[in-house]
């Protein structure tokens, strides 16, 4: 099986990457290619942080890798938190603090529609690829639920009336963000075969 670098080590998205690319590739974490550094995301486009991911890795090994670069944008906080979603409540703010951070900007606020966005920068043959997807819902008013990592216990997709982290990966893994960057980068591949 050919194998791809996936440029992270936060073994939430490998879970959801693998599954949404039905084994079609053997995908590997930074960890598990040996390779031990922090890449940083520098720039104010999830496009860009992307691509910065993707590029490192690719100059390190010359392997076929690619990134993706998610983040959820607030309507009434003019896209925040963006591509600072990972530390949102500072460097090293857990989710639960990025989600009570959100959750104090969001007091008094009624609109609370919000959409996930994942960009994938994919670099096959030395040649880089972008992919997109968008989630749409609304943020809650309270987190709920146990299942997946970051702003899922907060998130309602659109049609939904429960979180991400309630309606768990099997419901996530049809109309996510990730899936609909997955999928794109998908219809590439079948192209390509
Ligand atoms: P990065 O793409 O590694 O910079 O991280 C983006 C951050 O956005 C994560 O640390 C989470 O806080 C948030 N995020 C991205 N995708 C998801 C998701 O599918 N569910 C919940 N939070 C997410």
């Amino acid at each position: 099986m050919k194998q791809l670098i996936f440029a992270s080590n936060n073994a939430h998205k490998a879970h959801e990457i693998r599954a949404l690319l039905n084994n079609r590739f053997d995908i590997i974490t930074l960890k598990e290619a040996g390779i031990f550094i922090d890449i940083p995301e520098p720039h104010a486009t999830l496009e860009e942080n992307a691509s910065e991911k993707s590029l490192t890795i690719y100059k390190l090994t010359n392997k076929d890798c690619f990134s993706e670069d998610s983040g959820l944008e607030v309507e009434a906080l003019a896209g925040e938190p963006g591509v600072k979603s990972a530390r949102y409540a500072g460097e090293k703010a857990s989710a639960e603090e990025n989600n009570a951070l959100l959750l104090k900007k969001m007091e008094n606020i009624s609109n609370r529609n919000a959409q996930f966005k994942t960009v994938i920068s994919l670099i096959m043959d030395g040649k880089e690829m972008m992919f997109e997807g968008v989630c749409e819902g609304s943020i809650a008013l309270q987190p709920s639920g146990n299942g997946g990592f970051g702003y899922d216990p907060l998130f309602i997709p659109k049609g939904y009336d429960k979180t991400f982290a309630e309606l768990g990966i099997e419901v996530k893994s049809l109309i996510s963000h990730r899936k609909k960057a997955i999928a794109s980068m998908n219809q590439f591949f079948k192209k390509c075969s």
